[in-house]
């Protein structure tokens, strides 16, 4: 079974492009791999400086990711700062980090440019990143494209400590899915929560339906013929729809009479009632944070007994034994 890793950031309100772009993806890779799932709130320290958001949005990943169907007993599922090892190994590849190289991350550059502080730890995000994955010896670890960079920051530095120190760390290996469909937002641009066009998972009935109403679609008249192919309406609906009742919708676009009211009533519904479930789970688990912090203490206790081990070994390398 490959060793796959996944960071996430506690950062904001998931939406249903993070749910088909990722969760579902994690949620199933649990059946047929060693599964690491983590938040990372020690990553979150570079943007966010608010105590409580910090403390809140940490329980709340947790309870997204456990409403959504991650069983703790068959992943390890953690809190990045509750294994500490990892800041040590931070510290022992940076001092392998050439600064070119980090000079040379984009993202880096993005948020300094978003008016996020450029501050030490901002600057050496990756070597962090770097240090999550080669601590748990991962072999896989799927992220998007932005974060494609940062992965080949890891390798490298891998790379490099095994060339110093002999073999110590597994190469890693992206899993960047290009293939898979983005998700539209409600104008049509990819769904992200930066560009304010979400369709968020965990929002009530009410303002869920003011939203699915407010997708944008064009003018053409209902009688009138209309392309699926190139409708964000009709790709949001084919997420959830069962294949007969897009057979139907398919028909309606290709020989006229779909009318885009009853369509986004009928997404409105299908989205309500596919993560209702989801909803009062989550309800449930913010209910009781004290059950939440017992999962997570268990999930770091796994984690960690997989970190020391590495760590010990790069420790040794590195002539920290003595
Ligand atoms: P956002 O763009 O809203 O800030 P993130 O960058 O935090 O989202 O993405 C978290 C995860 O969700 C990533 O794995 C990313 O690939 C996935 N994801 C985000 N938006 C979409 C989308 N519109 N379609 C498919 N996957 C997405
Ligand atoms: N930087 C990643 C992001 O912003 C999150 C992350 C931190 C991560 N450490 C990781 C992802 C290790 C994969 C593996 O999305």
């Amino acid at each position: 079974m490959k060793r796959i890793l996944s960071g996430i950031q506690p950062s904001g309100k998931l939406h249903i492009g993070n749910y088909f772009g990722m969760m579902k993806t994690m949620v199933q890779q649990m059946n047929t791999s060693d599964l690491y799932v983590f938040i990372v709130d020690l990553h979150a320290l570079t943007s966010v400086h608010d105590r409580e958001r910090l403390q809140t949005g940490t329980l709340e990943a947790a309870a997204d990711f456990l409403a959504l169907g991650l069983d703790p007993e068959r992943c390890t599922f953690w809190v990045q700062s509750d294994v500490p090892e990892v800041c040590e190994l931070t510290w022992m590849l940076s001092t392998l980090t050439p600064m070119g190289l980090l000079e040379r991350c984009h993202s880096y550059k993005d948020k300094v440019a978003k008016n996020i502080a450029p501050t030490h730890g901002l600057f050496s995000y990756p070597v962090l990143m770097a240090a999550d994955i080669l601590l748990y010896q991962a072999e896989v670890v799927p992220v998007g494209k932005d974060q494609k960079q940062h992965l080949e920051v890891a390798r490298d530095l891998a790379q490099k400590f095994n060339n110093a120190f002999g073999e110590t760390f597994v190469l890693p290996e992206p899993a960047i899915s290009e293939s898979l469909a983005t998700v539209p937002g409600v104008d049509g641009q990819k769904m992200s929560k930066s560009y304010g066009n979400t369709i968020p998972i965990f929002m009530d009935e009410k303002p869920l339906r003011k939203v699915v109403m407010s997708i944008q679609t064009d003018a053409t008249p209902v009688e009138e013929p209309k392309d699926p192919e190139n409708c964000n309406l009709y790709a949001l609906l084919k997420l959830f729809a069962s294949p007969e009742k897009m057979a139907e919708v398919h028909d309606l676009y290709l020989n006229g009479g779909a009318a885009y009211g009853y369509l986004k009533q009928d997404l409105f519904e299908l989205i309500n009632d596919y993560f209702a479930e989801a909803r009062a789970r989550k309800r449930e688990l913010l209910a009781n944070p004290d059950y939440l912090r017992q999962i997570l203490a268990r999930g770091a206790e796994k984690a960690r007994a997989k970190a020391v081990v590495t760590l010990d070994l790069a420790r040794d390398r590195m002539g920290l034994k003595y």
